[in-house]
């Protein structure tokens, strides 16, 4: 891998995922929307490194990117932006929920078809990994749109792998369970101390890695996540499931 491109670079994985491509000698595009942060970040890495500050849910913002996706054609695309908000869907504004549909599906759809493109005009190979989340495997009252965002982004992802294999372009998806970032607290959760099943952001941030060198299709992060998924698609009763999931939320 040359050149890799990370949305959501400003904080938690997009961040950590910058640091460990960094030390592979991986040249990296960082973007988000808080330049300060990106500024921040860069200085723990090379100086060859661009900083792109966008707002992915604003498609004007997106097409500078998109320009640059075009010109620099990266190698590696992670799109690791994205957000959730806790609480019924009557509970926040529908401009808010709309919000989410923008950044954590169509941004990500954008950037990931724009990429492809521009690999296959130039006849190169490259890997786009879109971080998804364990949430896609649920119905999820008090969640149901993050989790119906991702969910449509694992299976965007995984038909658009199938259609560009031949070209030796991969679309990849991960499926992350809980990690440790300010991911809960912007949307609106608390800060606890221990969470459980909660895991280190540089674990996820590794197992991606791994994944894109293997070449993984699909991954769920970790084991134990993989076994809750399991159990809770195939073992128990939906209500049952549904009950747990909003009872973990609120
Ligand atoms: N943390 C978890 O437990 C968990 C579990 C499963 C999946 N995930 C997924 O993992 C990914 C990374 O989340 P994280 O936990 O690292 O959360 P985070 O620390 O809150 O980072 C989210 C990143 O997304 C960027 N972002 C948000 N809105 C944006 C916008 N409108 N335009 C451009 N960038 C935007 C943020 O940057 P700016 O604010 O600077 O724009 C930030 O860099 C997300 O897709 C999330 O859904 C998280």
């Amino acid at each position: 891998v040359n050149l890799a491109l990370v949305t959501g670079a400003s904080s938690g994985l997009g961040r950590e995922l910058c640091l460990l491509l960094a030390k592979k000698g991986v040249r990296i595009i960082a973007s988000a929307r808080n330049f300060e942060k990106l500024r921040e970040l860069a200085l723990e890495l090379p100086e060859s490194t661009l900083l792109h500050p966008a707002d992915l849910s604003d498609p004007a913002s997106r097409k500078t990117l998109i320009a640059l996706i075009r010109q620099m054609a990266p190698d590696v695309l992670i799109n690791s932006a994205g957000f959730g908000l806790y609480g019924d869907i009557l509970s926040h504004s529908i401009e808010e929920e709309l919000k989410m549909i923008h950044v954590n599906l169509e941004a990500a759809i954008e950037l990931s078809v724009e990429a492809a493109k521009s690999l296959k005009e130039k006849k190169k190979e490259g890997v786009i990994l879109n971080v998804s989340s364990a949430a896609a495997a649920f119905i999820y009252p008090s969640f149901a749109l993050y989790a119906a965002t991702k969910a449509a982004l694992l299976h965007f992802s995984q038909s658009f792998d199938t259609e560009m294999r031949p070209f030796g372009i991969r679309i990849l998806t991960a499926l992350p369970g809980k990690f440790d970032s300010d991911f809960r607290l912007k949307a609106g959760g608390k800060r606890k101390k221990k969470e459980a099943f909660c895991m280190p952001t540089r674990t996820v941030a590794q197992a991606i890695l791994e994944q894109i060198q293997k070449k993984q299709k699909v991954r769920i992060i970790d084991l134990r996540y993989k076994l809750l998924l399991f159990v809770g698609r195939h073992l128990l009763p939906q209500w049952f499931v549904e009950k747990i999931l909003r009872s973990a939320i609120q």
